[in-house]
């Protein structure tokens, strides 16, 4: 990570037209009244919505932390996503608009439209025996009928789980038999530069044995051969064709604290965590959260680059830019294919005005050089957004001068999986720190503890952690509440672990460092080392691995991985490309390790824990700490 240069300003002020259309302008006074009274702070955000019945407790905090918002409330996250629109302005409004990998396809749906599409797909999962409560899993690249599948759940009460379609085959079927999912959304394969990956194939070996599935609903995207089983797979575009697609379909109201959607993600231990939203609480909290941090207004092109597999794809793709009336922009394809300036050109071309990115991303695309933004005409930018790791000034100062032209606030915005929501973050109006996520946000207070858990001064790194429940927070973990315990609250009592290490400045600006624990960021996708070394050792020249993270120059961290081969095999280049691929196929290609280094016995502790921090330390030359439990 490249350090601030001394000769550029470490802050950044809003400009004048950034400061005209803020829609908060004070942020200060707001900041005080949540801080006084965060729980009558999002009450009142909460009534900017519609509700089918009023809540009568807006926080149940009786079996903290099982904290329950707005409860005795109905409502329908649908309801406010699309059905409010209906009966108003935003009716013919575009809300999405997509554009294929080839260029050579458009969509585009306004509001109206959308519902046409969602109540289809609703009406087909109906048909389907798919009721309030069941679960269903969605593996599906950006296309639209990632945004109908999801809709079309949520429409029907039912429990969506969207699974990467990067995910091999092995981490499908796990997380399928987990959530006892009844039936799989799927299309016949995706386009990744230009080649068909088959996902159809990868959900038929998920599901060969699955006691639970009993349809597959299969889209029609890239024309590729499939195989259909005829008592179990069926294309939805004959589905749709049928009269049970038609018609209306009632958006089913249900309790605020009723189960929206489970979402994978990767923890300390092999198994994924499913982290649990419910519709109430996420509702308020994504549509509050981005309205504010972006100040979404009606001219708006909103454009976050993220994949509906992962929670910025959830609340900031779908839910959140819906909530708010606002047109999003979705691309099927990656940054740079065919060419490093596919991203820009689309910003061109649709006039995207607010562009929300990760870092890894900025970073690999500054590589190619300014000529290829410089290209284009980026004037519709009026602000930007980064998520998912720290991001270095160097990149971050590209991305302002560069791809902002020096206008657009950048909006950096630190969150989680779990947290749904933001939660340090500004708001266009604030002034920025290139590598700062900025203050919490309004209603919520961050400390930063040591190991005892007691706040430490300002400028000390040391463990982030949250003080304030907020209203889209994760419920608990599903159907593992002692898991959730352990977790998030009980490492120090009466706060929620974040598992990040930070410090905070003495403007109460907020620098995340990194994890603390055992997961890996790489290019901004979560991964666990325990996932990694169970897909490793699955392999059967593996006797035993370890996983570390070590710093990457775009990927912010790369996997290095230190295996003990089983008598009989040898470390060589062939060996490693086969463990290489067999890390993609058994787990997925984004966890392939750049390094895999081979070694006669691993750092372990008495107890047999190998010692993952002695690793990395030996790896950067640094001090290997406290040696007193290693073993031998
Ligand atoms: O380490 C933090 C990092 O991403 C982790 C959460 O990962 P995930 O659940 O996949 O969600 C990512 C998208 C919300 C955090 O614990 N992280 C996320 N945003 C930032 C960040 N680190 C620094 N700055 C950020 N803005």
């Amino acid at each position: 990570m490249t350090e601030p240069q001394s000769d550029l300003p470490d802050i950044y002020y809003p400009d004048e037209t950034t400061l005209k259309n803020a829609r908060i302008r004070d942020w200060q006074q707001v900041e005080e009244e949540a801080a006084a009274d965060p729980v009558a702070y999002w009450e009142k955000r909460a009534r900017e919505l519609t509700w089918s019945k009023p809540w009568t407790r807006t926080l149940d905090d009786d079996d903290a932390p099982f904290f329950k918002w707005f409860v005795g409330g109905k409502t329908n996250i649908v309801t406010n996503a699309i059905d409010r629109h209906l009966d108003g302005p935003h009716k013919n409004k575009l809300a999405l608009l997509w554009q294929s990998e080839d260029g050579k396809e458009t969509r585009t749906f306004s509001y109206f439209s959308l519902n046409r599409a969602v109540t289809k797909m609703a009406n087909v999962l109906k048909a389907l025996g798919v009721r309030k409560g069941d679960r269903v899993t969605i593996y599906l690249p950006r296309i639209p009928e990632v945004f109908f599948a999801m809709l079309a759940c949520a429409k029907l009460g039912a429990v969506h789980s969207v699974i990467f379609a990067g995910f091999s085959a092995d981490a499908l079927t796990a997380r399928i038999d987990d959530s006892e999912s009844k039936v799989v959304i799927t299309a016949d394969g995706s386009w990744i530069n230009g080649s068909v990956f088959p996902l159809k194939d990868i959900v038929d070996q998920a599901v060969r044995f699955s006691p639970t599935v009993e349809n597959v609903l299969v889209i029609k995207r890239t024309g590729s051969e499939v195989t259909m089983d005829p008592l179990r797979d069926h294309w939805y575009h004959d589905l749709t064709a049928l009269p049970i697609a038609r018609g209306a379909c009632e958006t089913v109201q249900v309790d605020a604290e009723h189960p929206l959607f489970i979402l994978y993600t990767s923890g300390s231990t092999g198994k994924p965590k499913a982290v649990l939203h419910t519709h109430g609480g996420y509702m308020v909290g994504t549509y509050a959260t981005l309205r504010d941090t972006f100040d979404l207004n009606d001219g708006d092109r909103y454009w976050c680059t993220a994949d509906a597999g992962w929670i910025t794809g959830h609340s900031y793709v779908v839910y959140g830019p819906l909530l708010n009336g606002a047109t999003s922009f979705m691309y099927e394809g990656g940054p740079s294919y065919p060419h490093p300036d596919r991203w820009w050109s689309l910003i061109e071309h649709y006039g995207i005005t607010t562009f929300y990115t990760a870092p890894t991303a900025i970073r690999s695309l500054m590589r190619f050089g300014d000529a290829w933004v410089n290209r284009h005409d980026l004037s519709s930018l009026r602000l930007l957004g980064t998520v998912g790791e720290p991001i270095n000034p160097e990149a971050w100062r590209w991305f302002y001068e560069i791809v902002g032209q020096g206008r657009c606030p950048i909006m950096d915005t630190w969150w989680q999986t779990e947290t749904g929501m933001f939660q340090i973050a500004g708001v266009p109006a604030m002034p920025q720190k290139p590598g700062s996520a900025g203050r919490p946000i309004f209603g919520q207070v961050a400390e930063i503890v040591d190991e005892k858990g007691d706040p430490v001064p300002d400028g000390t790194e040391g463990f982030l952690t949250l003080l304030n429940p907020w209203p889209a927070m994760m419920r608990t973990l599903y159907r593992d509440d002692q898991r959730y315990l352990d977790t998030y609250w009980n490492v120090y009592a009466g706060r929620y672990a974040t598992g990040d290490s930070a410090r905070r400045d003495e403007d109460g600006y907020y620098w995340v460092i990194g994890r603390t624990d055992d997961i890996i960021k790489v290019s901004g996708h979560r991964l666990g080392t325990a996932e990694v070394e169970s897909a490793i050792t699955s392999h059967s020249a593996v006797a035993e691995a370890a996983a570390i993270g070590l710093p990457h120059e775009i990927k912010g961290n790369a996997i290095h991985v230190y295996a003990v081969l089983n008598p009989g095999h040898q470390g060589s280049r062939e060996m490693t490309e086969e463990l290489r691929a067999h890390v993609a196929t058994h787990l997925s290609p984004i966890a392939k390790p750049d390094e895999i280094i081979y070694v006669e016995s691993l750092p372990k502790t008495r107890s047999g824990k190998i010692m993952r921090r002695v690793l990395r330390a030996r790896a950067l030359g640094q001090d290997e700490g406290d040696l007193s439990t290693l073993d031998g």
